[in-house]
């Protein structure tokens, strides 16, 4: 792959995204022929948010191709005492062989990537959560066996998770139909720069404020909680503003018959998505979690196998 690191999903072609899950296909299948991939290799992680799936799956999954992984908490590092991110890229890529971040500000990640000499991965930030996504569609490739001409359906806030469908979409030759509640739309730049890569696919993303019309033949309904990490003091105001936008038996109802049911997890039941359906027959939020596991195993020996250092 000629990109350094994996910062978005737009960032890569079609190709490239496939060639991602058939290496996370081979990998599932027959993790022990990996288990030498990145021998000797060293990955940091940064979090400055809180995270199970992202954290677990990244250093279970840096231990299984033979290499190590650091957790380093942003308020333990100097980071979070305000040296600058462009010396902490340098200096940890005189240690480590690849960076995953996980922070609030985008451009925290997107300047880690321009001054590092190792590859950056984007572990989730306020704008994007790509490797989730990848997982996401990876889960339904395994599920549904073709993606090109399906239809998804995101029902909820117009936020990170909303933001890296968008962009995955095209690259997997799906449709997308983005349901949110007045004032929580998707952001703009986001919604023009997938639309432009839905127009060059051949596919398209609609934006509404209908549930129905988002759920209407899809083949996977998606949501996400109401307020993400760092948006707490509006939790309130949310479970209001998002009051009916529920996923519930009813709106599974509009959907196809076999469509399945996603969440990137952690879940809040009785809120966006209802007990029945997230512990549903047609809910596969657990193999979308293990799914992290492989595909962020595929995207960091593409990565950083082999690699030479840029700088
Ligand atoms: N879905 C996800 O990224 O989970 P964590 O916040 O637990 O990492
Ligand atoms: N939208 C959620 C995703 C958590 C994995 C958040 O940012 O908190």
């Amino acid at each position: 792959m000629k990109q350094k690191d994996f910062i978005e999903i737009h960032d890569f072609t079609a190709r490239e995204v496939m060639s991602i899950f058939k290496l996370a296909r081979l990998i599932k299948a027959k993790p022990r022929k990996f288990r030498d991939a990145l021998k000797g290799q060293t990955l940091a992680m940064i979090f400055e948010k809180s995270s199970t799936r992202t954290r677990v799956s990244f250093e279970v999954g840096m231990f299984q191709l033979g290499g190590h992984a650091l957790f380093l908490s942003a308020r333990d590092i100097q980071l979070g005492r305000g040296e600058p991110i462009a010396d902490t890229a340098k200096v940890l890529s005189r240690y480590v062989d690849g960076i995953m971040a996980r922070t609030f500000a985008h451009k925290t990640v997107t300047d880690l990537a321009e001054n590092a000499a190792v590859p950056v991965i984007n572990g989730l930030t306020d704008l994007s959560h790509p490797c989730q996504v990848m997982a996401d569609y990876f889960t339904a490739w395994e599920k549904l066996r073709k993606l090109k001409g399906k239809k998804i359906a995101w029902v909820g806030d117009g936020n990170n998770m909303a933001h890296s469908l968008m962009f995955g979409a095209p690259k997997v030759g799906m449709n997308i139909v983005v349901a949110t509640p007045q004032g929580y739309e998707p952001n703009p730049q986001v919604v023009a720069q997938a639309t432009a890569d839905a127009k060059a696919a051949g596919t398209k993303i609609t934006v509404t404020h209908s549930i129905e019309e988002a759920v209407d033949d899809a083949d996977i309904i998606e949501t996400d909680v109401w307020a993400s990490m760092g948006q707490e003091e509006e939790s309130e105001k949310r479970r209001h503003d998002f009051a009916g936008w529920q996923v519930d038996k009813r709106v599974m109802s509009l959907a196809r018959k076999n469509a399945i049911f996603m969440h990137c997890l952690p879940a809040h039941r009785g809120e966006e998505v209802a007990a029945e359906v997230i512990d549903g027959k047609q809910s596969v939020i657990f193999d979308e979690a293990e799914n992290r596991l492989h595909v962020q195993k595929a995207i960091m020996v593409m990565l950083m196998k082999g690699r030479k250092r840029s700088k």
